[in-house]
């Protein structure tokens, strides 16, 4: 299609028209000129497409769809090919009901473990962000589905989404919430963004120039289209401006005839509608389905597949006495409501209606017999003594009691946020009863973020299932019999409690402003610097076999920040059963005297998921660039690489690294900063020509001192760190206009 030409013969009432939806869920349509419209539907982990209804207040009804493990729950598979599987899965669905954009992935950083979108979001960790979200991207975007690379950006907290301004420091803010979304377009490809609600540092997302085309167009160099969140939109003139091309939903042209009236008063350049039209044209023409489409949603084989990407993500956190895998032939008691109809999804926009479920109960009944008892009731945290005690009793009759428990829907939710993150008190107290009368007491989690483990002493075993999808049941009980081995990994750190989280004091704000006072410091960054205990690291899942790690090597020790390092290591299966290891790379800038900035402990840059048989021993290669040990520098307003020692760190989790070596980066040389009066007497002698001018300039003036004495001056500590200017108050011979004069000079040397 001419897209140019089309845009050509529209009159600006069409052009404004296209830069807002027709309805909903899909794109306007212009029948003069036979442009059709596309259908976009949620995401991001499984198909929600909307169906049409009766009448209109008919509550909403979607099409039955296959619900995979939420993004959080995959994030921990820490593997690519999982969640290329996942996508490549939900094109297909896609395809086969015409949707033409999925609205995923959501790539927000997990700052808080209160927020309530958490079970959506990937990681506390932008690298493993970005990763996970760009395969997943380019797999559905290989199968001609667009995807919708969300929340752009910052909207890390339901409180307030609408109105709320994260306050964000340059340097964090592209360091932790930034750093995702750019590998996410750059590697993936998405062909639209969609930006969130929130403003940032006080301007909407929706109307924000900086974010929409100077970072994401200029700079990253997207040649997608921007949508909005459904009612991000604020001011629409000043949003086409900015570099928002699509208001979602419709505003039944009220938007539209705003940009008309502001291109009418000279307000808006109309280039900007046509930029705005035109890739809105691109989209439809480039995602139009193909008529011949045959695609089919194979509900059964993806309820397979989800079963599988959840077993691949569940984390096993505990397994003291080796209480995992269950044998069959004990007797054995699964508890908790969850075991029979298991909490797999979380509430809001990415709600899917599930073709069907499958609890632990039914899956693991397949294998042996199990006693059930349902525990408790989750309509509101009350105990129910009847429940609890027949609870209790079942428990103790067994070999090993199963608690399937964890968060109600009620407790986390899109459009609101916890306030703690206590799981509810009626099933911690279920828990402490049965520990009571059973010390073999294995707790199953459902739970889209962390959640307090005040029990977790008297238990043996603990397997994280976040909110695992609609066959989460299949897996659980894979896993729990050991029918397959887990080898999920957590995407984010469990804390020991809530008030040790660095945003503690600082979410949800306070009103409509938010500061990320925490900065670059969030998760593990955070906890490693301040060497805290957690219940469990970023990083960290059992096995039920064992990996040994060695010969961790570095094709290079010496490296400019240009070039690259290949860092290769071996891992060996050191146990009886096959397993996969996700072994973990690991940066850290060592402290020296050249460094400036201050930095975490470590950061994660390289992860890979292999499998092994028992005995079988790989060699896992990375491949690292100036990305895998910079920080951004606002000053520079780009990634810098301070000379000096950094340390390669491979191993199990951020809290168990076993190989080390050590690399020196040279740093590419930068046009130092100009002198000035202001400079310190340090900034001026780092300048080897420049200490000597002072030293020369500072004999002429002061015959009656040696050269010892000047350079000893020059060298203290006190002197360093003054500003030059103050010289003139240590010696009536440095005047201020020797020293204006040598400041001159001295930036000629630079
Ligand atoms: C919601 C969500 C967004 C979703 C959109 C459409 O408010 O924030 O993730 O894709 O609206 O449902």
């Amino acid at each position: 299609m001419d897209i140019k030409a089309l845009l050509a013969k529209m009159t600006l009432e069409e052009k404004a028209s296209l830069c807002s939806g027709m309805d909903s869920w899909h794109t306007q349509a212009i029948e003069r000129l036979g442009i059709p419209s596309i259908m976009v539907a949620d995401g991001p982990h499984g198909l929600r497409k909307e169906l049409p209804l009766e009448n209109p207040n008919d509550p909403v009804n979607t099409l039955e769809a296959v619900c995979f493990p939420t993004g959080g729950t995959i994030a921990c598979s820490f593997d690519r090919d999982q969640m290329r599987a996942m996508g490549k899965a939900l094109a297909a669905s896609c395809k086969a009901e015409g949707v033409s954009v999925l609205l995923g992935p959501a790539a927000n950083i997990k700052r808080s473990p209160l927020c309530g979108r958490n079970f959506e979001y990937l990681s506390e960790d932008p690298y493993l962000t970005g990763e996970l979200a760009a395969e997943y991207i380019s797999a559905v975007e290989s199968e001609g589905v667009g995807t919708s690379l969300k929340h752009f950006a910052a909207n890390n907290q339901e409180t307030r989404r609408m109105t709320v301004s994260a306050e964000i420091d340059p340097r964090t803010f592209r360091e932790i919430y930034l750093a995702g979304f750019e590998t996410a377009v750059k590697k993936g490809k998405p062909s639209t963004l969609m930006c969130s609600y929130n403003k940032i540092n006080g301007t909407y997302s929706s109307e924000n120039h900086h974010l929409l085309t100077e970072i994401l167009r200029d700079e990253w160099g997207f040649d997608g289209l921007v949508m909005s969140d459904w009612g991000a939109v604020n001011l629409r003139p000043k949003g086409v401006q900015a570099g928002l091309d699509l208001e979602m939903p419709t505003s039944y042209g009220q938007n539209d005839a705003e940009i008309v009236k502001a291109v009418r008063s000279g307000q808006l350049d109309e280039k900007y509608v046509d930029l705005a039209a035109e890739r809105v044209l691109r989209l439809v023409y480039d995602l139009l389905p193909s008529p011949e489409e045959t695609a089919v949603f194979h509900r059964e084989q993806q309820h397979q597949l989800a079963g599988e990407l959840a077993k691949e993500s569940l984390v096993l956190l505990k397994n003291q006495d080796n209480i995992l895998p269950l044998n069959p032939s004990q007797s054995i008691a699964f508890i908790g409501k969850f075991a029979e109809s298991p909490r797999y999804q979380g509430g809001g926009s990415s709600h899917i209606n599930s073709f069907k479920v499958t609890g632990a109960l039914q899956a693991a009944r397949e294998i042996c017999q199990i006693q059930y008892a349902q525990g408790y009731q989750t309509e509101a945290d009350e105990t129910d003594e009847a429940l609890l005690q027949e609870a209790i009793r079942t428990a103790q009759q067994a070999d090993v009691a199963v608690l399937f428990v964890g968060l109600p829907d009620a407790f986390e939710s899109e459009s609101y946020d916890r306030t703690h993150m206590s799981m509810p008190q009626c099933q911690n107290r279920l828990i402490q009863e049965v520990c009571k009368v059973q010390s073999n007491v294995v707790i199953v989690l459902h739970n889209g973020a962390p959640v307090e483990m005040p029990w977790e002493p008297s238990v043996k075993g603990i397997l994280e299932a976040y909110l695992g999808g609609q066959a989460v049941g299949q897996a659980e009980a894979e896993l729990l019999f050991g029918l397959a081995n887990p080898c999920g990994r957590l995407a984010e750190t469990i804390p020991l409690q809530l008030s040790h989280n660095p945003s503690f004091l600082n979410f949800p704000g306070e009103g409509d402003r938010v500061e990320y006072k925490e900065g670059i410091f969030v998760g593990y960054r955070y906890y490693d610097k301040k060497e805290l205990p957690v219940r469990y690291p970023f990083g960290f899942g059992l096995s039920y076999t064992t990996f040994e790690y060695s010969n961790l090597s570095l094709d290079k020790t010496q490296m400019k920040d240009t070039d690259t390092l290949k860092v290769t290591v071996q891992v060996k299966n050191t146990g009886s059963r096959a397993g996969k290891e996700v072994v973990q790379l690991y940066t850290s800038s060592l402290p020296g005297h050249q460094k400036k900035a201050i930095r975490p402990v470590q950061e994660l840059k390289g992860f890979q998921k292999i499998h092994l048989e028992p005995g079988e021993e790989k060699t896992v290669t990375f491949l690292l660039d100036k990305r895998s040990f910079a920080y951004y520098d606002p000053q520079l307003a780009d990634w810098n690489v301070e000379t000096g020692t950094y340390q390669i760190r491979v191993g199990k989790s951020s809290r168990e690294l076993l190989l080390f070596q050590n690399v020196e980066i040279t740093s590419s040389p930068r046009p130092a900063d100009p002198l000035t009066m202001e400079s310190t007497v340090g900034d001026f002698v780092e300048h080897p020509q420049v200490k000597q001018l002072l030293l020369q300039a500072f004999a002429q003036a002061e015959p009656g001192k040696t050269f010892e004495e000047l350079s000893a001056m020059l060298s203290s500590s006190y002197v360093l760190q003054t500003p030059i200017h103050t010289l003139c108050n240590f010696d009536s011979h440095i005047t201020l206009d020797l020293l204006r004069q040598l400041v001159e000079k001295a930036n000629t040397l630079l």
